[in-house]
């Protein structure tokens, strides 16, 4: 299955169950100069969790381009992306935990077909600010998921705040088990040895955080997001995001075109040209400041990458036109 294949599948899906379709947000935010991109989908729908009407209705659904450099240098590695998809679906104070997990349960194992031995999903252990969320866990457990394959995990696993401020609240993450040995007797979905892999998140957004301490919102939010690349090189049997279609093409090119051939350098050049491209395609450029900084270190990494390749910079348009032709079909606003 294609990266737009999901994408189309889960809009589809969510569709049928009662959400409009909303566009993506620029990958620039609009109203928020406390960003400099957007970095997750519920970004740019903050006021509507906090209790604005939104003109769509109480349940939504989009793809959202976001950018986040904050592991930009383990890009290169086998998952790292500074540029990524994430799909979301969202109740603005409209379902809560049982339909948002049931209808995940359902997308993963009937509409992409993941076998239930194969999801693991963690909980919100409980802390001070809000119990342990065994309502979540009895959730999945009558949606189809066996007992032994729910954890219950802390703040630093089950608990998403963009940032320090703003809605919040505990989530449940779902992991896909990639058959890989454990590493250990203890080997379990917070390990990172690479058997479990993170595919999606629901966040049970009741909360909101400041200075102040912790209060409850007007309503009850659940903000998803599942990540198009990873889930395209699971589904794919793939070991990295660069051997799917989205970066296999400039991933081969960039070998033809190399007299030194690491491949390190050719995963940062594919995944820096990508997105400084998405970056630029949304009216973002180069300067030394703030975004325009982020953007002109992507270049320059990518440059350096090239150099290394022994790739001279003259072929850069060629490959910005393969890089073009090869993503159209997601982002045909980077063809206009
Ligand atoms: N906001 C949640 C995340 O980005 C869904 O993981």
């Amino acid at each position: 299955m294609k990266a737009i294949d999901i994408r189309n599948k889960y809009l589809n899906y969510f569709k049928a169950h009662g959400h409009k379709v909303i566009p993506s947000a620029p990958l620039i935010p609009e109203n928020d100069p406390s960003v400099l991109f957007t970095t997750a989908g519920m970004q740019p729908l903050v006021p509507y969790l906090l209790g604005e009407k939104h003109p769509e209705g109480t349940r939504l659904t989009d793809y959202q381009k976001c950018v986040r450099t904050n592991d930009i240098d383990e890009v290169g590695d086998n998952r790292h992306l500074t540029y990524f998809e994430m799909l979301g679906n969202w109740s603005l104070g409209d379902y809560f935990k049982d339909e948002a997990i049931a209808m995940s349960f359902e997308f993963l194992t009937k509409e992409l077909g993941i076998p239930v031995e194969k999801l693991f999903v963690t909980c919100f252990a409980g802390d001070e600010d809000a119990p342990k969320d065994t309502v979540a866990a009895e959730c999945w457990k009558k949606a189809g998921l066996p007992e032994d394959h729910i954890y219950f995990y802390g703040k630093n696993d089950n608990w998403w705040i963009a940032g320090e401020e703003g809605p919040c609240g505990p989530d449940t993450e779902m992991f896909y088990d990639t058959g890989k040995e454990p590493c250990s007797a203890d080997c379990q979905p917070s390990c990172d040895c690479g058997k479990y892999v993170e595919i999606w998140n629901n966040v049970f957004m009741e909360y909101f955080k400041d200075k102040n301490g912790i209060s409850k919102l007007k309503q009850k939010n659940v903000d998803t997001g599942l990540g198009v690349e990873r889930m395209a090189m699971l589904l794919q049997g793939k070991e990295t995001p660069y051997d799917t279609e989205i970066f296999a093409p400039i991933m081969q090119l960039l070998e033809e075109k190399a007299k030194n051939n690491n491949i390190q350098s050719r995963r940062i050049v594919a995944e820096h040209l990508r997105s400084s491209m998405m970056i630029i395609c949304d009216g973002g450029r180069p300067s030394n400041m703030d975004r325009g900084y982020v953007l002109r270190r992507l270049i320059r990494r990518m440059t350096r990458h090239l150099n290394k390749l022994q790739i001279n910079l003259d072929e850069l348009p060629a490959i910005i036109d393969a890089n073009i032709e090869n993503l159209k079909e997601m982002y045909p606003d980077l063809e206009k």
